[in-house]
C-alpha cells in the first residue's frame, strides 16, 4: 500500500517543466515512464493509444519545429528535451466505440489524457520533468514520424532533467470546482 500523502505530494509537485538540461534519461527510468502509460485504465480496456518514443536528435529538432510558433513564443523549449513521447489515438475496441456512440462520448480522448498523466507522474517520481503539449502542427508531425494520415496525434510529452524552478500551483479555489451532493 502506498503512502497517500506521498501520492498527493507527487501529484502536486508535478509541473509543466519548460527548461531541460542535456543529460540523457536512463533507459530503466524511461522504460518505467512508458510502462506507467501502458498500465493506464481505459474504457472497456480498449487502450486506444500508441506512444512513439522520439530520441534521435534530428527527429527531436523536427518535432520541435512542428510544435513551436516563433511569433507567438509558443513551445520554443521543446527542442531541449532529450526524449519526446508522441501520443497517437488508435481506434478503440468495439465495446468502447459502441458505448461511446450510445452515450455520445469519445472515451478514447479521456483514455489518452489518463495515460498521459500517468506518464508525467511516473516521470516526476523518477526525478524527471515533463510537459504535455497540445499545440502543434499535426500534419507536419505525421510526415516527420511516418504516422498514417488517418491517425490523430493528440498530445506530445517532453521529458528531460528539469532546470525549471518549482512553482506554486495556481488552481481555481476549492469551492469553485467542487460541490457535494448537488451541482
Ligand atoms: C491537454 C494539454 C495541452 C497542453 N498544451 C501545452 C502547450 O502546447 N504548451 C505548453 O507550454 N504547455 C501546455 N500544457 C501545459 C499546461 O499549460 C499546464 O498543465 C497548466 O498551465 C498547469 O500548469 P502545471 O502543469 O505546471 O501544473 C498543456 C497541458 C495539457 C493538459
Amino acid at each position: 500500500m502506498s503512502d497517500p500523502l506521498k501520492i498527493l505530494e507527487l501529484i502536486t509537485q508535478r509541473q509543466s517543466d519548460r527548461k531541460y538540461s542535456d543529460r540523457e534519461i536512463e533507459k530503466e527510468k524511461l522504460d518505467r515512464i512508458i510502462e506507467a502509460g501502458r498500465m493506464a485504465p481505459s474504457a472497456c480496456n480498449a487502450q486506444p493509444w500508441k506512444f512513439i518514443v522520439v530520441t534521435e536528435p534530428d527527429l527531436i529538432k523536427k518535432v520541435a519545429e512542428a510544435s513551436s510558433a516563433k511569433l507567438l513564443g509558443m513551445n520554443s523549449f521543446v527542442g531541449q528535451a532529450p526524449v519526446i513521447l508522441v501520443v497517437i489515438r488508435e481506434q478503440p475496441n468495439f465495446s468502447s466505440k459502441i458505448g461511446g456512440t450510445i452515450r455520445k462520448k469519445d472515451y478514447s480522448l479521456i483514455d489518452i489524457g489518463i495515460a498521459s498523466e500517468n506518464i508525467c507522474l511516473q516521470a516526476e517520481a523518477e526525478g524527471i520533468g515533463s510537459c504535455m503539449i497540445g499545440w502543434f502542427d499535426e500534419r507536419k508531425l505525421q510526415k516527420i514520424l511516418d504516422i498514417p494520415i488517418r491517425k490523430r496525434v493528440e498530445l506530445i510529452i517532453t521529458l528531460g532533467y528539469s532546470l525549471s524552478e518549482q512553482r506554486e500551483k495556481r488552481r481555481k479555489p476549492f469551492n469553485e470546482t467542487v460541490s457535494f451532493n448537488r451541482y
